[in-house]
């Protein structure tokens, strides 16, 4: 299995939503979570990337929090539905298709890359490499903002593991049954928030962290290329 296809399958056939789409009050609850958090992040003029951005709510929301915002997502029905939105609201988000693993992007072009609870998409070998990237991507003390759920806080309580657990990898096996358009596989990797930052901070280092909620964390670490 090609966890990048069936993702990208995975959301393009989800398509919009109206609790994901940033054109629909619905969607906001997602944003306001971090009211209290991101726009400390954020200065004015700053060029932010948002890693994964569907349809773009965090990418409108940081733009409308000062910064010049980019997404890339490798999906290209939420990412069709982003450029619309930008067109019809003015806004300068800039919106490209590709995957997280391999970014098109130069070195010293963004401040802040925010990858929103979208690690469970990636290996942990991928989440080495995108923060090998970003070292080269970011520029001198930009910032890698992190949001991530704990496998472990969240299996506390009665949920177990999935039925294909993959003792090699820590991918996880699940579906999804999309109304109207079939069942899709959902994998997903066993993320702890200890082994993220373990991976990611031998090579950008951690400034902060945050308990949004009882299994949500948001950690920043900055980029130190001198
Ligand atoms: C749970 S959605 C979150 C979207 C957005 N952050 C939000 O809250 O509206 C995850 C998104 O990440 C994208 N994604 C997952 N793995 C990716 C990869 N390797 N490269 C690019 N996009 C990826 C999916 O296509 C999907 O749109």
């Amino acid at each position: 299995m090609n966890i990048f296809d069936e993702t990208r399958k995975h959301y393009n056939a989800a398509g919009v939503h109206p609790t994901t789409d940033p054109d629909n009050p619905r969607s906001q609850f997602a944003v306001e979570r971090y009211e209290n958090y991101l726009p400390k992040l954020i200065k004015p003029g700053m060029r932010a990337l948002d890693l994964g951005c569907n349809a773009g709510r965090y990418t409108f929301a940081m733009e409308d929090m000062g910064a010049i915002a980019t997404g890339i997502d490798f999906a290209e029905i939420p990412l069709r539905h982003a450029k619309e939105v930008a067109r019809k609201r003015k806004s300068r988000c800039q919106f490209d298709i590709g995957n997280i693993a391999a970014l098109p992007y130069k070195e010293n072009s963004f401040d802040l890359a925010l990858l929103p609870q979208n690690n469970g998409y990636l290996s942990y070998q991928t989440l080495e490499n995108l923060t090998l990237q970003l070292k080269e991507i970011l520029s001198d003390n930009g910032i890698f903002v992190v949001i991530i759920h704990d496998e472990l806080v969240k299996r506390a309580g009665e949920e177990t593991l999935p039925e294909r657990y993959d003792v090699q990898t820590g991918l996880m096996g699940g579906n999804r049954t999309i109304p109207d358009k079939g069942v899709y596989a959902a994998p997903w990797y066993f993320w702890t928030v200890a082994f993220a930052r373990y991976i990611i901070e031998k090579h950008l280092p951690l400034e902060q962290v945050e308990q949004i909620q009882e299994n949500r964390f948001m950690l920043v670490f900055r980029n130190k290329k001198r």
